[in-house]
């Protein structure tokens, strides 16, 4: 492990490059990043980072939205396969699966009623802004009026100039922006597998097995889990309010891969896993020889198109602006 990382810091050194890890990374990923965050935090740095390489340990949707806003520098994705699932949810104007499951996943499979795609949806509302959440293909992204991410969806959805808001590709998020804002909201039937399968039983467990514990819940949980929740906020909304929170015992409703920092930060707080199984395979594919991998042979580069970038730049821009 220790020669593993003096060489991926060596070939870093080398190549001028930085490390950006979302806060899912396994444990020895983050501990080596230059940057953990959410993913508003992670377009952010991508945007402004001064480097030649990004090497991005999360998922490809993640890479595309570095390579959009920094289009002149490298970016990697040491995970060649690190898909998002719910990103696939939501296609522009091609069939999506409506069959889908999720190696690795108990082997989930779940069957959607109908394809149907962006540019229906469009039709169907002609005149609507779009609002697709960061969760979603650069091509998507081109497709939409505005980007949104868990922690800035609910303040973007009230600046719109619209009575009417379609939200894609997450029915959750969308749920949640539903219960907190006036605005009519016209929701994709997307989700995120991890969080999606989380039932009030699992709350009830978990309270009951860790009394006086508040429970915070990421809003890609159902809408009938936030609500029973202390907070709701993106992982770094979590890592804030943990740190500033006076409670000592925390019940963590998201991936269990935020436990790590929640934990190195707050030494003497409790964390606990709403459910151990809220793990992300993909999330997880990116490895201490992945990154090495990556930096060595150049795989995989992440280049959106021009005619892509240009539009989808648009959307994420405004996200930037407002967020
Ligand atoms: P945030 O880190 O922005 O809360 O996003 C969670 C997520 O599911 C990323 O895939
Ligand atoms: Fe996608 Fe859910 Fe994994 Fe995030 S945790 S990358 S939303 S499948």
């Amino acid at each position: 492990m220790d020669e593993l990382r003096d060489k991926i810091f060596e070939l870093k050194a080398k190549r001028n490059a930085v490390l950006l890890a979302h806060n899912y990374q396994r444990e020895e990923v983050q501990a080596i990043a230059d940057f953990t965050g959410d993913s508003l935090e992670l377009s952010r740095r991508a945007a402004t980072m001064d480097c030649d390489v990004i090497v991005f340990c999360g998922v490809n949707f993640m890479a595309e939205s570095a390579s959009i806003l920094s289009p002149d520098k490298t970016v990697l994705l040491p995970a060649t396969e690190a898909n998002c699932p719910m990103a696939d949810m939501v296609t522009v104007d091609t069939p999506r699966e409506l069959r889908m499951n999720f190696p690795g996943y108990n082997e989930v499979t779940y069957e959607f009623p109908e394809d149907f795609t962006l540019r229906d949806m469009k039709r169907r509302y002609p005149g609507v802004p779009v609002v697709s959440y960061v969760n979603t293909t650069a091509a998507v992204k081109a497709e939409s009026d505005y980007c949104c991410t868990s922690s800035n969806a609910v303040k973007l959805v009230n600046a719109i100039d619209s009575d009417r808001v379609i939200c894609v590709p997450d029915r959750n998020l969308a749920a949640w922006i539903a219960a907190n804002t006036k605005k009519e909201i016209i929701t994709w039937d997307g989700f995120c597998h991890v969080h999606d399968r989380v039932r009030p039983s699992d709350v009830d467990a978990a309270r009951a097995e860790h009394q006086g514990a508040l429970f915070v819940a990421h809003p890609e949980c159902r809408l009938e889990i936030c609500q029973m929740a202390d907070h709701v906020t993106s992982t770094s909304g979590m890592l804030r309010f943990c740190r500033e929170s006076d409670a000592r015992e925390f019940i963590i409703g998201t991936e269990t891969g935020l436990l790590y920092r929640l934990r190195l930060e707050n030494p003497h707080k409790k964390f606990h896993p709403l459910r151990s199984d809220m793990v992300c395979p993909n999330m997880k594919r990116t490895t201490l020889r992945t990154i090495l991998f990556a930096l060595e042979n150049n795989t995989k580069v992440i280049k959106v198109p021009e005619e892509i970038r240009v539009p989808a730049k648009r959307a994420l821009d405004r996200m930037l602006e407002i967020g």
